[in-house]
């Protein structure tokens, strides 16, 4: 069937965050909220069906998650990215962020070195630190607007004794997907000086124009043995409000201790209604997935285009994946604060700041568009504007 993204839902009424938070975050609930990584798109049909169904069932009790789901999840990935996943080797978690917090807590040692690579998701700086775990921060470089791994700096802090690597993959907020041959040298480095990776790979079926997402377990035996990667439908099928994610690990031992945490917690994380949406979205969600990703491209085009023309002071290149845009703000002379300030009072626009991502993201702004392209046209306007009276 054909999908309606130009479609405008109302969102304040299901108590968005994106909504929901605004007045507290940015000081008005009347601004155009172009922060949190949600889709302001319904989801696919085959998922509002299957979740339907299940209400009709009209019980909600406890639930466990079938055989059938995990199968599901390989058959997916095995599909759209050649990775052939142990299904003996997943566990299903209540969302990335608190998969990555948990190992972070539970598999690493207080004061063990952890590396991220900046700018870069912020909840990534508080895993570390809230665990007691010393961040090393390794900056990404910049080449006229396009970002790469520095690799001479990643050396410098393995030889620090950096015991983990957190990898955004693709990156949130450049928008990189990164190569097999830079994330092979990447690897290269973690095996050289014993670096653990985690790897964020939540962003992967969000890949744009063709480009190729790596699985960083899939390059090699020796890289699967040192990788915990982090998986989920939720960004994909804009299902987040449902939380759920898949963890998969290089050995049973590893992911018996992870399970045995939230067993401790008495957490099981079935929450029925997740299962037969994600299993709807990974049995049935291409067609849908498809779309969205033309109506994504064609959006970034859209804003690339806008800000080349009209607003030529801020510069932004296309990304290779995610909806979001990496917007370089550097030539309006504002710091951080100044310039969330310029964009919410002035423009009416909520966006996250760079500095949320990094020091390094000073000037910056990431902008979420996955919306309705009617809802970007009234924000870049507005931000036209505001940017001619500066
Ligand atoms: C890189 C990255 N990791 C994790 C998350 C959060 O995932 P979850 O909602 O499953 O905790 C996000 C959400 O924006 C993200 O961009």
């Amino acid at each position: 069937m054909k999908y309606n993204f130009d479609e405008i839902i109302d969102r304040k009424s299901t108590f968005a965050e994106k909504h929901a938070k605004l007045k507290e975050l940015y000081g008005s609930s009347e601004l155009i909220p172009l922060w949190v990584a949600d889709m302001d798109f319904k989801v696919a049909q085959p998922i509002i069906d299957a979740m339907k169904d299940r209400i009709e069932n009209g019980i909600f009790g406890y639930t466990m998650r079938p055989d059938s789901y995990f199968d599901d999840v390989c058959e997916f990935q095995k599909k759209r990215k050649n990775w052939n996943i142990d299904k003996k080797l997943m566990s299903s978690c209540l969302g990335v962020m608190p998969s990555i917090c948990m190992i972070i807590q539970k598999l690493t040692n207080p004061g063990d070195k952890v590396i991220i690579q900046t700018p870069v998701y912020r909840p990534f700086f508080n895993a570390v630190k809230q665990a007691s775990r010393e961040l090393l921060e390794s900056p990404l470089k910049e080449v006229d607007g396009r970002y790469y791994m520095n690799y001479e700096d990643l050396e410098e802090k393995a030889k620090q004794g950096a015991k983990y690597l957190i990898l955004c993959s693709p990156h949130n907020p450049v928008g990189r997907v990164w190569s097999f041959d830079e994330l092979k040298k990447l690897g290269d480095i973690c095996l050289k000086y014993g670096i653990k990776v985690i790897s964020d790979e939540i962003h992967s079926d969000l890949i744009l124009w063709g480009n190729k997402h790596t699985p960083f377990a899939s390059i090699s035996e020796q890289l699967r043995e040192i990788t915990i990667s982090c998986i989920s439908a939720t960004k994909t099928f804009n299902l987040a409000g449902l939380q759920s994610s898949i963890v998969i690990f290089p050995n049973e031992e590893l992911k018996h201790q992870f399970d045995q945490m939230w067993d401790k917690l008495h957490v099981e994380g079935n929450n029925c209604m997740s299962i037969a949406a994600i299993q709807a979205a990974f049995r049935h969600g291409e067609e849908w997935l498809e779309q969205l990703l033309k109506y994504i491209e064609e959006n970034v085009n859209f804003v690339k285009n806008y800000f080349d023309k009209y607003i030529p002071k801020i510069k932004v290149e296309r990304p290779e994946g995610t909806y979001l845009m990496w917007l370089d703000c550097r030539q309006l002379g504002l710091n951080g604060g100044q310039l969330t300030r310029f964009m919410t009072s002035k423009a009416g626009v909520a966006m996250s700041s760079g500095t949320y991502f990094g020091s390094n993201g000073e000037g910056f702004m990431r902008m979420n568009v996955a919306c309705p392209r009617a809802i970007l046209e009234k924000a870049l306007e507005q931000i036209r504007i505001a940017v001619s009276e500066l």
